[in-house]
């Protein structure tokens, strides 16, 4: 038994936070609001206001086992993406450098959108890194400070989450309304309790200074996850349209590392799998 700490308990962070306390963890987790905290406090976690730029509430943070760094934007807040992810981080780690707070393990969830393939290749951790949008950019230039001032930290490169309440392009379908982009391009993809499992694999056994792509290794194009869906909902097959305008990245992300370095092994090895349990988990 050990502390955990997660900074950012949104999607991803309380179904990390639900694994660590079935086994038994003290947990502590940050947000800005008091009203989540009580929460989060009856969810049996500890709750710290904390907000990531705001570095006197970061003096809150209590000296734990592992870290995971799952702050993600919050579009209402106003507040730019560089300034919430590479300010932000930093500030957090200035504050254990303050302290003197050192984490065995720091684990950072990052995203696969560093990488900047266009043209539907397989990426694997040593795929050059060369993101073509903003976002992307911003993402690499957050992993190069954590690298340079953590760098035993495990980065987690994650591809899009889904599960019960995150099915994107559900309401535009159940509305009959197109979709926008390209119908081809592939769709990188995580169920959202195979991305919390896939943070304690790394945490027990990813090797120091690593990168590990977090993804289910099932790529699928645009066109067949929706027609999926759209069947699974019992609604009209979906209409594309406006594609090659603002397109982003185009490539397949290889998940190698995650199953046979972290071992793990996915309860939802892809969408035919992960779509029907999600909406199965919605309606109950
Ligand atoms: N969603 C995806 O498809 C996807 C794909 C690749 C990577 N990722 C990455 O995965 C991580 C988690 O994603 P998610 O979907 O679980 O995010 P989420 O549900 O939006 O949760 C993010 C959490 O960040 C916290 N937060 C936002 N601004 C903050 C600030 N200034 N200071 C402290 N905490 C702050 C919020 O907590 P409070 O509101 O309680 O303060 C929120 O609960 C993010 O880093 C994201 O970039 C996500």
């Amino acid at each position: 038994m050990s502390d955990k700490l997660i900074l950012g308990c949104g999607y991803l962070g309380r179904r990390v936070t639900r694994l660590w306390r079935a086994a038994g963890h003290r947990v502590f987790a940050t947000t800005r609001c008091p009203a989540k905290a009580e929460e989060l406090r009856r969810m049996g976690l500890e709750p710290i206001l904390a907000d990531v730029l705001e570095p006197h509430s970061l003096e809150a943070l209590p000296p734990v086992s592992s870290l995971v760094f799952c702050v993600g934007l919050d579009r209402s807040a106003g507040v730019p993406m560089r300034r919430v992810y590479v300010e932000g981080l930093a500030n957090v780690l200035a504050e254990l450098a303050r302290s003197g707070s050192s984490p065995d393990r720091f684990l950072y969830v990052s995203s696969t959108g560093v990488y900047g393939q266009g043209d539907g290749t397989e990426v694997d951790e040593t795929a050059v890194t060369e993101p073509t949008d903003e976002s992307g950019r911003i993402v690499l230039e957050a992993e190069r400070l954590l690298r340079e001032r953590w760098p035993d930290a495990i980065i987690l490169r994650f591809a899009g989450l889904y599960g019960p309440g995150r099915l994107i392009g559900a309401r535009g379908l159940s509305n009959g309304e197109p979709l926008t982009g390209d119908p081809r391009r592939w769709l990188n993809l995580i169920h959202v309790e195979d991305g919390a499992a896939a943070v304690l694999a790394a945490e027990e056994r990813g090797r120091p200074g690593e990168s590990y792509n977090v993804g289910d290794g099932h790529p699928v194009a645009r066109q067949d996850f929706f027609t999926c869906l759209a069947g699974l909902l019992g609604v009209a097959p979906p209409v594309f349209r406006g594609h090659g305008e603002e397109e982003r990245g185009n490539r397949r992300i290889g998940n190698r590392r995650l199953r046979e370095e972290l071992g793990l092994r996915l309860r939802y090895p892809s969408y035919a799998e992960g779509l029907p349990a999600s909406l199965a988990a919605e309606e109950s």
